[in-house]
């Protein structure tokens, strides 16, 4: 028998295992506060009055807790992920430092597979539309995941513009980050801000027009899969040092370790449901809330 592959980051039950074996908080990258001022400046560039924040991958990362100092109540961020034991772990852990029977006053903490388009449907109905997206590695641990098998046309579409589909075929395998940008397109307001932490310096080149051969893109072409570069525009890229506690400190003349942080921003163009997408799963429930919320949030 063939040996089995390893985990890896994309794959749910690698998180779920760490998560569950380490439970305490854990910073990718760089500790929380790094990205504080940029957090703040996205915030304070939405013309919202009380901004909604989607934490996607949120993991055991002290920055939720970072955040809710950001909002004007709790309850205007959303901490997702797609490990149950990491959401549990952080709802504790606010049900600790801060009670409250206030429903306003916590948090929330949602299970959500970001690659899977009738989790975003589905959570899209109860949730409402993100000013701010922020992503702390997560980015990176989704490009590690396999393609994606998507039924086609896919479900979450331009409104109006349909790509051209050569290829007549009802399934396709599609790389990752292209299921990504439609999924948060579908739960971003226009305008919406996606603050993107990475390690690579390339973790968005496919955003390039010049750029049409990058493997996202390629795994797209003639499938009735909207173009994620039509829900998405970069706006900004910045290097960010890592601080000196998060690199070798045994290592002489090592060069300083740069990550870098990617502001995407959404464009104007809808995403919406194809109207082929049948009603019957529009209407299914979606149950990652409750498995996580606090009973006060239940009521
Ligand atoms: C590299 S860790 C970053 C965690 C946290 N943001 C931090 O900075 O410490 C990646 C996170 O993404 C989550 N994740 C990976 N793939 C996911 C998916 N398809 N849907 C939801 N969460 C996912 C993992 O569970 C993990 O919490």
């Amino acid at each position: 028998m063939p040996p089995l592959a390893p985990l890896s980051f994309g794959d749910k039950a690698y998180w779920e295992s760490r998560f569950t074996d380490n439970p305490e908080h854990f910073d990718w990258l760089v500790p929380a506060p790094v990205l504080l001022s940029s957090i703040q400046s996205a915030l304070s560039s939405s013309s919202a009055q009380s901004p909604e924040i989607l934490h996607i991958g949120c993991g055991t990362s002290e920055l939720s807790f970072h955040l809710r100092n950001l909002v004007s109540k709790p309850m205007h961020v959303s901490n997702v992920d797609f490990s149950l034991a990491a959401l549990q772990t952080g709802n504790a852990k606010e049900e600790k430092i801060h009670p409250s029977s206030d429903p306003e006053q916590h948090m929330k903490w949602m299970s959500l597979d970001l690659l899977s388009h009738q989790d975003v449907v589905s959570f899209r109905r109860n949730t409402d539309l993100y000013d701010v997206i922020v992503d702390k590695s997560t980015s990176d641990a989704i490009s590690c995941a396999e393609y994606v098998t998507i039924t086609l046309p896919y479900p979450i579409t331009a409104s109006d513009i349909q790509q051209a589909a050569q290829k007549n075929v009802d399934t396709a395998r599609v790389h990752p980050m292209a299921v990504l940008l439609n999924n948060l397109a579908y739960l971003a307001k226009p305008n919406a801000k996606w603050l993107v932490l990475s390690y690579s310096s390339s973790r968005f080149a496919f955003m390039s027009l010049k750029n049409s051969e990058a493997s996202v893109i390629e795994s797209i072409e003639g499938l009735e899969f909207t173009d994620p570069r039509l829900f998405w525009r970069i706006a900004n890229v910045e290097t960010i040092d890592a601080p000196e506690e998060h690199q070798s400190s045994h290592v002489v003349g090592r060069p300083a370790i740069k990550l870098y942080l990617y502001i995407l921003e959404r464009t104007s163009v809808e995403a919406k449901i194809h109207a082929g997408y049948g009603q019957a799963k529009l209407s299914e429930k979606w149950t990652g809330e409750v498995a996580v919320m606090a009973d006060t949030d239940l009521a």
